[in-house]
């Protein structure tokens, strides 16, 4: 009789942990992943990536027809909103994507144990009331909503609300506050924004969307504040108060000073997101959470503990779907005794907004504190697609190192930065020069041309400003 139940237990199967579980199985090692959720795919396929981008994608085509883009390309159109129609498109794109990962389990032979596991010793956990045994342990639970101290969201009542909450509201406020002008902030502000509500950000530090280059967080504020966000920077929530199904947000500078109040339907909020791990019993194997609240690794993803390993959310770096999947292809591959490995210097980050904002690498400050360093920056405006399609925001910034020329980080603000981030990532990852780029052959008309010629301007000879 085998020793194990399985070669593998994943618990959770968000993108790190099904895709780790897949892998695993692709591997030929017996594999089995918990997770308590009605459906697989965790935060990022039921209330994350997937429904925030099937909502954004809707909302631009009602924002296109109403605030006049599409008349200036000769479609008039007066746009009706039937919100419970581009929920039900949300939910069937979670469906659709939720349901085509139970497929892949059974198509590789996965055991989909639903609950929730806790450990009762490195190799044991009871999940869904009995003991499940494993030789590898993979734990992959991800991340949840960062409360904000004496603030309770209640996204039934539909007031005050975290992401989960602001996908799902039955109808479009007149006014939206969101604490927090990072991604998700923006992301899901702009939802609101496009239907119909006024929005207002507050945000606690300076300017918007901390971790990004200086010069893209700029321009964000810009081009937010030209779209009709009200943006309230410097500022701090102190305390929301609920009465008569409306809230009453009072703020402060975050320096401090003479507090206001706002008045709004809904309040989202989105100050960031903590790694989970209460009720996973770690204490019972000896693994303790750093600072942060996140379980550290070493390079292969073993924790301390012989046997456990961990990845995405729950571990240091980026909260992101793709690093999580590229973590879990690297520990089920460390566990079949290959050699897995994520380059987490070159995740790139996308705020899916229009347009999108897209960087990889390092921003302009952290390379400058590196060693010296040259600049290229092309606009948009300078690129026939973007103009002939009527984007003009936005910019393509390349840092290179002054003496190798090697590029150390790329940004980009543009309709589909999103996309145009991929070849920039993939260059950095090959080693490229700015050279390399500058030379390198771009289809045209593409927005992928703003690259090419922001590698130019690194040394000074772009074609087109
Ligand atoms: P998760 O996806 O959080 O999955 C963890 C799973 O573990 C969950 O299903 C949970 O139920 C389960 N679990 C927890 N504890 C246990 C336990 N004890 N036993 C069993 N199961 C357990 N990232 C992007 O890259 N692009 C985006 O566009 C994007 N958009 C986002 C939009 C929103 C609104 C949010 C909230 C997040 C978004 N993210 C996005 C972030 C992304 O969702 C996460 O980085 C990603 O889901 C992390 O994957 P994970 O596998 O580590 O964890
Ligand atoms: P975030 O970390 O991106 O932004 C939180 C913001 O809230 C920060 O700007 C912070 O300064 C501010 N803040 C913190 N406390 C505050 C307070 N008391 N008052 C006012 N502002 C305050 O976190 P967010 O937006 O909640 O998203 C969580 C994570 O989810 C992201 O970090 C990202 O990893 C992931 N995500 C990724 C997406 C993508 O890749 N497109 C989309 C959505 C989420």
């Amino acid at each position: 009789m085998a020793e194990y139940d399985y070669d593998v237990l994943v618990i959770g199967a968000g993108p790190g942990g099904y895709v780790a579980a897949i892998r695993a199985a692709q591997l030929g090692l017996k594999t089995a992943c918990a997770d308590g959720r009605e459906t697989l795919g965790g935060t990022c396929l039921n209330v994350g990536c997937i429904p925030s981008k099937a909502m954004l994608h809707a909302s631009e085509y009602f924002d296109a027809a109403a605030n006049g883009a599409m008349a200036a390309m000769g479609i008039k159109v007066t746009p009706e909103l039937d919100l419970e129609t581009m929920h039900a498109q949300r939910r069937d794109a979670v469906k659709g994507l939720t349901g085509g990962i139970e497929f892949l389990f059974k198509k590789n032979k996965i055991d989909w144990i639903k609950g929730y596991a806790s450990f009762e010793d490195a190799h044991t956990v009871s999940v869904a009331d009995k003991k499940v045994t494993a030789k590898n342990i993979v734990i992959a639970t991800g991340s949840s909503v960062t409360p904000l101290p004496g603030i309770t969201v209640d996204n039934d009542k539909g007031v005050i609300v975290d992401s989960t909450g602001a996908l799902e509201l039955k109808a479009v406020p007149k006014n939206m506050i969101v604490i927090g002008g990072g991604v998700i902030g923006l992301e899901l502000g702009s939802v609101w924004r496009r239907l119909g509500a006024q929005v207002t950000v507050v945000e606690f530090l300076d300017q918007l969307l901390p971790g990004m280059d200086g010069d893209v967080r700029k321009e964000a504020g810009k081009i937010f504040k030209k779209q009709g966000m009200t943006l309230k920077l410097s500022t701090k929530v102190t305390g929301v108060s609920v009465d008569g199904g409306k809230a009453t947000v009072t703020v402060e500078p975050s320096a401090g000073g003479d507090a206001e109040t706002l008045e709004a339907d809904v309040v989202l909020v989105s100050i960031g997101r903590r790694p989970n791990t209460e009720g996973l019993g770690l204490d019972k194997i000896g693994l303790s959470v750093n600072q942060r609240g996140q379980i550290e690794t070493d390079h292969d993803f073993a924790t301390k503990v012989d046997g456990v390993w961990a990845i995405g959310d729950v571990i240091p770096g980026p909260m992101l779907a793709h690093k999580a999947e590229d973590e879990g292809i690297a520990v089920a591959e460390n566990i079949a005794g290959m050699t897995g490995i994520v380059n987490h210097d070159l995740i790139p980050g996308v705020v899916y907004t229009a347009p999108e904002f897209a960087g990889v690498g390092l921003t302009e400050e952290a390379a400058k504190e590196r060693g010296a360093i040259k600049v290229g920056k092309f606009p948009m405006l300078g690129n026939s697609r973007a103009k002939t399609n009527h984007e003009p925001d936005g910019f393509v910034k390349i840092i290179a190192d002054a003496e190798t020329d090697r590029v150390l980080g790329v940004w980009c603000i543009a309709s589909v930065a999103g996309t145009m981030i991929a070849q920039a990532t993939q260059a950095m990852e090959f080693g490229a020069t700015s050279e390399d780029i500058a030379y390198t052959c771009h289809a045209h008309p593409t927005h992928s041309e703003a690259i090419k010629e922001a590698a130019m301007a690194v040394t000074g000879k772009p074609i087109h400003v």
